[in-house]
């Protein structure tokens, strides 16, 4: 068939759920308590509706009528993540065989059905055992993080092919350690760039650890950044140099480390200025320049905008907000439930950045998605939610990405967030993000208009 949009030959067509979003059964078969599970226990008021992360969607006992429905909609390839507190519920590292015999049977089911796993180690989902140790803030705990992939790659390596360091390493020092959003909710700058620091350096010696063992003959090894092309708010010089320090922040602190492997000088100058440098050790610097990625996973859903400063901003403690202020484009499309831009060109600048600055890389687009609420408004009278605003979203950054493979760009595919609507940390269940509907009393699964549509997208590798 000829198509206008057509893919290139092997394409992942997939999607992405994590853990902790999907698995539910977190008090269960000996799981230890995540940060997640820890907060939802003591503050069930923060979030949507009080819903928490034991009323997720149930992956942990249906996981196998959801990998046949997976293929029903079409899908080649799935991440999902190893919940750390569930394989190593305790300081002793040692290995809960239920979390084992899980993993073991999600990874052969999906196998079996001729879906590719994609693991990922680590979702914003600290064990709290290790977050009692200072969580990312404490070299100790990198150690233990080391163990634990060690495990991931001893156990399951042998049939996981691609794996992933992290999902979306700023997520924790920006909301967790420069804002409130998430657990700890320690507001301080300097401790938000140790954080980041000891993530990447985890990273890295994952991958060296990784490198050495006999199973990643055939394997690779990547990171998930949730890349946001940065813009300025015009082409003064100003608000040029406010977006570039907003870059360096948010997206060069993780991927030039990951893919280059070294820190831009700009960005350790700007630390150094604010007295925010990590701490780290000599020997770091060669750990993380011998052990880059094999690939990346782009997660992109919506772009940054930033302007200079329009006041100055006085603060205690140290925080990149200092240099500049997030601009709203008046022409911005907006998805109003999530808050976010829509703008799908940011999918081919980030694809030109990734070819023109970081060695055209291998990388694939590891999430991207609409999160909508009230989706049962669009519920048809055969029960199936009509979603054609999604199916618009998705073929609108699709047709972007294609423009950026025909340019050269080394893609090899493309992740919707999600597969079944899952649990959005405190959101919860407020935006859906599905190919697959869930009724959240009942736990019964529909197809939606737009998983039937990527069913036809995921055959024909493409689409008019
Ligand atoms: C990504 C995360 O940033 O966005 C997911 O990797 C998350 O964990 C997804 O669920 C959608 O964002 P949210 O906050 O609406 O759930």
């Amino acid at each position: 068939m000829k198509l206008n949009y057509k893919f290139p030959e092997n394409f992942l067509w997939g999607a992405a759920s994590s853990g902790p979003q999907s698995e539910g059964a977190a008090n269960i078969d000996g799981k230890g308590e995540s940060i997640w599970d820890y907060w939802y226990s003591t503050n069930p008021e923060l979030f949507f509706n009080e819903v928490g992360p034991s009323d997720t969607s149930t992956f942990y006992k249906n996981y196998k009528e959801d990998i046949k429905l997976m293929k029903k909609v079409g899908l080649n390839s799935f991440r999902t993540s190893i919940q750390w507190s569930r394989l190593m519920p305790d300081k002793t590292s040692k290995v809960n065989f239920e979390a084992v015999k899980f993993y073991n049977n999600v990874i052969d089911e999906m196998l079996s059905n001729g879906i590719l796993p994609i693991m990922n180690l680590h979702h914003f989902d600290m064990p709290m055992w290790a977050q009692k140790l200072g969580g990312w803030e404490s070299r100790e705990v990198v150690n233990y993080y080391v163990q634990y992939a060690k495990a991931c790659f001893r156990l399951f390596g042998d049939r996981v092919k691609f794996w992933t360091t992290f999902n979306e390493p700023v997520v924790t020092p920006e909301m967790g350690y420069l804002g409130d959003w998430h657990y700890p909710c320690i507001v301080d700058g300097k401790r938000a760039v140790q954080v980041a620091y000891h993530e990447i350096l985890a990273s890295a010696i994952a991958i060296s650890e990784y490198h050495k063992m006999d199973c990643s003959k055939d394997g690779s090894i990547g990171i998930i950044l949730n890349l946001m092309p940065t813009y300025p708010k015009d082409y003064e010089k100003e608000n040029v140099k406010a977006a570039n320090i907003q870059d360096l922040f948010y997206n060069r602190a993780f991927l030039d480390p990951s893919v280059l492997g070294e820190y831009p000088q700009e960005l350790i100058d700007l630390l150094k200025e604010n007295g925010a440098l990590p701490k780290y050790e000599q020997k770091d610097i060669e750990t993380i320049k011998k052990n880059t990625v094999d690939f990346l996973g782009v997660n992109y859903y919506c772009p940054r905008r930033a302007q200079a400063r329009t006041e100055k901003l006085d603060v205690d403690v140290f925080t990149p907000e200092i240099y500049f202020e997030n601009y709203v484009w008046p022409m911005a499309k907006m998805n109003k439930y999530r808050g976010w831009e829509i703008y799908e060109e940011g999918v081919y600048d980030i694809c030109d950045n990734i070819m023109k600055n970081y060695g055209n890389i291998p990388f694939f687009i590891s999430e991207n998605g609409m999160g909508v609420e009230g989706e049962e408004r669009f519920i048809n009278e055969k029960g199936q939610v009509e979603d054609l605003y999604r199916i618009d979203f998705v073929k609108d950054h699709l047709k972007s990405l294609h423009k950026g493979i025909e340019a050269g760009a080394n893609c090899f595919g493309y992740h919707m967030w999600t597969f079944i609507d899952n649990w959005s940390w405190r959101n919860a269940y407020k935006n859906r993000y599905g190919f697959v509907s869930l009724d959240l009393k009942t736990q019964k699964r529909t197809i939606k208009k737009s998983g039937e549509w990527f069913k036809k997208v995921s055959k024909n590798n493409g689409f008019n």
